[in-house]
């Protein structure tokens, strides 16, 4: 794995994205982001302390893009899992792939394609503690335990985290994973606004599918959401 390490970028993604002679597993770390991108084009609040970082998966022709709709939920899973192993907290998964703690958010994750490569990109807030725009209801691991981490170790540990569900992924294990992600699954059994197209449809989350959507109870009964389709409100 080669490491790309930088005080200050505009966003670790783009800069993976634009490379040239990129190779899978490379992983390109921010101290700061000037632009840090968020999904549905927002900007990433990126600021010093925090883990912001991206890496790169070569797509395997084998695989369908039905098959690759399931990586984000993949990623959500082992990062979750990668956070325990540094501090054993009661983290959440929040569908499609966000990371809460004590309901707040912690970590976001944003899964590009460019030619034959998926860029995954994450910020975690990890030694930082302030909050500002859109993260104002944001957490952080300092803030909540009280101590400091060393930035590198964490993003190495998530790594290594998802190179182990991604080979169990790519086993067939995908039952088991979905098992896991619905036993962290923030969404359920709470009432949840979604905003689609021009509606507003309010409804309570429910399971997670095998296909990867959120199952939500609404008042017309029983609604299939898709991943990336979909903005949920708490
Ligand atoms: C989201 O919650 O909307 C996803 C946030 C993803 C932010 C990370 S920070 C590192 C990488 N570089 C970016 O510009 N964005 C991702």
């Amino acid at each position: 794995m080669r490491i790309f390490n930088f005080d200050e970028l505009e966003s670790t993604s783009e800069y993976l994205k634009n490379k040239k002679d990129k190779k899978e597993w490379d992983l390109v770390i921010a101290k700061i982001q000037t632009s840090g991108r968020g999904r549905r084009g927002n900007l990433w609040v990126s600021p010093p302390g925090a883990g912001l970082f991206s890496f790169a998966l070569k797509e395997d022709p084998n695989l369908s893009m039905e098959e690759y709709s399931k990586l984000p939920l993949v990623v959500g899973i082992a990062l979750l899992e990668g956070l325990k192993s540094v501090v054993g907290l009661d983290y959440k998964f929040k569908w499609t792939n966000d990371i809460y703690l004590q309901d707040r958010k912690l970590s976001g994750i944003l899964v590009e394609k460019v030619e034959d490569f998926f860029i995954i990109g994450i910020g975690i807030n990890i030694n930082n503690l302030e909050f500002l725009g859109r993260s104002k209801n944001g957490v952080s691991l300092k803030k909540v335990s009280g101590d400091e981490y060393e930035i590198l170790g964490v993003i190495k540990k998530i790594i290594n985290s998802f190179e182990k569900y991604w080979n169990r992924y790519l086993r067939g294990e995908w039952n088991e994973i979905l098992c896991e992600i619905n036993q962290k699954n923030y969404l359920l059994n709470r009432e949840i606004e979604i905003n689609f197209l021009e509606d507003k449809i309010f409804g309570i989350g429910k399971r997670i599918l095998k296909n990867g959507k959120l199952e939500v109870e609404t008042v017309d009964g029983i609604k299939e959401f898709m991943v990336g389709e979909i903005h949920i409100k708490l």
